[in-house]
C-alpha cells in the first residue's frame, strides 16, 4: 500500500476530552457502535484494567485504540482511525503504541477479534507481529459472521525505566 505524506501526528492516552470525538469515529466505522458513555466509563470506572490511546493530530483526537490487562493478557478491544486519514500510517502508529504499553505492563501476549472480511484491520495486525490462533464462528451479531482471533505472543521487552525497544517492535 503507497502511503500518501504522514501527517504530524502522535499518540497519546486517551482523557474524557477526547471522548466526543472518539465516539464520532466510532459512530461513522462500527456497525455495533460503543457509545460515548461506554468510553467514559472505561476511563473512569475500568481505569485499572483498561487502556486508550488516541492518535492526536493538532490537538484533535482522530483515531484510537484500547486494550484491557486480563491477567497476563492484553486483549485489544478496539481500534480506529478517522476515515479521511487511514492509509496513512495511523493505525500502525497506534497499534505500535498499545504494544508498547502492553510490554510496559509486563503482558505475555495480546489477542484480539476481527471480522474475517476486514482485510485493511487483519492487514494491519498481521503487519504488527499478530499470527491468525483461532476462529469464533459466527461471533457477530448483526451479521454472524466469523471472529479470527490473532494473537502477538513475542512482545518486546520492556527496557529499564519503562521505555521500549522500539526495534523489536
Ligand atoms: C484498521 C485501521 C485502524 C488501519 O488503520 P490505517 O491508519 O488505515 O492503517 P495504516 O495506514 O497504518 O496501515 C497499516 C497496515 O494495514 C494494512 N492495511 C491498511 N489498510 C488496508 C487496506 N485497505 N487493505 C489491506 N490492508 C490494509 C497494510 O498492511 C498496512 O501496511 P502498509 O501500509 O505498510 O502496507 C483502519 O483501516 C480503520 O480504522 N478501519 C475501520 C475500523 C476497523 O476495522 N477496526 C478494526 C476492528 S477489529
Amino acid at each position: 500500500m503507497i502511503e500518501r505524506e504522514r501527517p504530524r501526528w502522535s499518540v497519546r492516552p486517551m482523557t474524557l476530552g477526547d471522548v466526543d470525538a472518539v465516539a464520532a469515529i466510532e459512530r461513522e466505522t462500527f456497525a455495533m457502535p460503543w457509545s460515548y458513555a461506554s468510553f467514559v466509563r472505561e476511563l473512569t470506572q475500568n481505569a485499572s484494567t483498561a487502556r486508550y490511546l488516541v492518535l492526536d493530530l493538532d490537538g484533535e483526537a482522530v483515531g484510537y485504540a484500547g486494550m484491557w490487562l486480563v491477567v497476563d493478557e492484553g486483549h485489544v478491544t478496539n481500534i480506529a482511525v478517522r476515515s479521511d486519514l487511514r492509509g496513512m500510517g495511523g493505525g500502525k502508529e497506534l497499534m505500535r503504541a498499545l504494544i508498547g504499553e502492553a510490554a510496559a505492563n509486563g503482558l505475555a501476549y495480546m489477542a484480539l477479534e476481527v471480522r474475517r472480511s476486514n482485510a485493511a484491520a487483519r492487514g494491519l495486525y498481521q503487519k504488527m507481529g499478530f499470527v491468525d490462533a483461532g476462529v469464533r464462528k459466527r461471533y457477530y451479531e448483526d451479521n454472524r459472521e466469523d471472529a479470527m482471533i490473532m494473537a502477538r505472543e513475542d512482545l518486546p521487552k520492556a527496557l529499564g525505566g519503562g521505555g521500549i525497544d522500539a526495534a523489536t517492535m
